[in-house]
């Protein structure tokens, strides 16, 4: 089957970790979120609240964050003050999904020539998260607390839309739960109100096509291992 302009662009989608310091427009980044507010919602409630930050904010933003990470990660006792938003992940990981999840670690680290037991090195390369992976622009998603658990389905559309729309900009992103435990540093600064929760953040900007953590693409299963038609 030929593929369509949107496979295409589905298809060559990937998460950005290097980016240069062009600075994509503020059109563009305007344009692109409003292109992703097409998205569908459950009785189209539009659950998705969206801060941008670039220039001094960013980078103070940034700072405080790598900071704290890097405190948390010297006394893992501290980590008991930052609490994330929500579970992203499962409190036990089991087969086929603990599988992937260091498949996929390993293949990043692997790639970046990071061994096992090189703590210092996976450290400064998780830190990255907290840089935005140098994006000039970083985007910080909030939700409504009191809104129910399809609204979260709603935002991984809009999410995605995002993603989709930059590409087929030229800019690429980087979708980012690692923010998630930080957020009582990140929602004073960015002025999310105290009804709201933080979704996730994201890298936005041009990748950095000469970093070889750019080229990490991903596997996936073979549709046929997750489609069943049922006879
Ligand atoms: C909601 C969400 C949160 C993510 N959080 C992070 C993150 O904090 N840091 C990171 O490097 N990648 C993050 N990722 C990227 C995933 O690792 C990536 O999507 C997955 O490995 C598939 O690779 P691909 O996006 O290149 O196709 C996140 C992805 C999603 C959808």
């Amino acid at each position: 089957m030929d593929n369509s302009v949107v496979d295409e662009v589905i298809n060559v989608r990937m998460s950005a970790r290097a980016f240069t310091q062009e600075l994509p427009s503020r059109e563009l980044i305007d344009h692109i979120l409003g292109v992703a507010s097409r998205a569908p919602s459950g009785v189209n409630t539009q659950p998705w609240k969206v801060y941008v930050l670039e220039g001094k904010l960013r980078d103070k933003l940034c700072e405080k964050v790598c900071q704290a990470y890097a405190e948390v990660s010297k006394n893992p006792e501290l980590a008991n003050e930052y609490k994330e938003t929500y579970s992203y992940y499962p409190e036990k990981w089991f087969s086929p999904y603990i599988d992937r999840r260091r498949e996929n670690g390993w293949s990043l680290y692997g790639l970046l020539g990071i061994e096992k037991g090189e703590k210092e090195k996976m450290f400064l390369q998780h830190q990255r998260n907290f840089r935005f992976f140098d994006a000039p622009v970083g985007l910080f998603f909030t939700i409504h607390k009191d809104l129910g658990t399809g609204s979260i389905l709603d935002y991984g559309m809009f999410l995605q839309s995002i993603m989709i729309s930059a590409q087929s900009h030229g800019l690429a992103t980087c979708p980012q739960a690692a923010w998630n435990k930080f957020s009582k540093i990140i929602t004073p600064i960015i002025g999310a109100g105290e009804d709201e929760m933080l979704v996730c953040g994201m890298a936005i900007g041009y990748a950095d096509r000469a970093q070889k953590v750019n080229t990490f693409k991903t596997p996936r299963s073979k549709a046929e291992e997750f489609i069943t038609w049922v006879k």
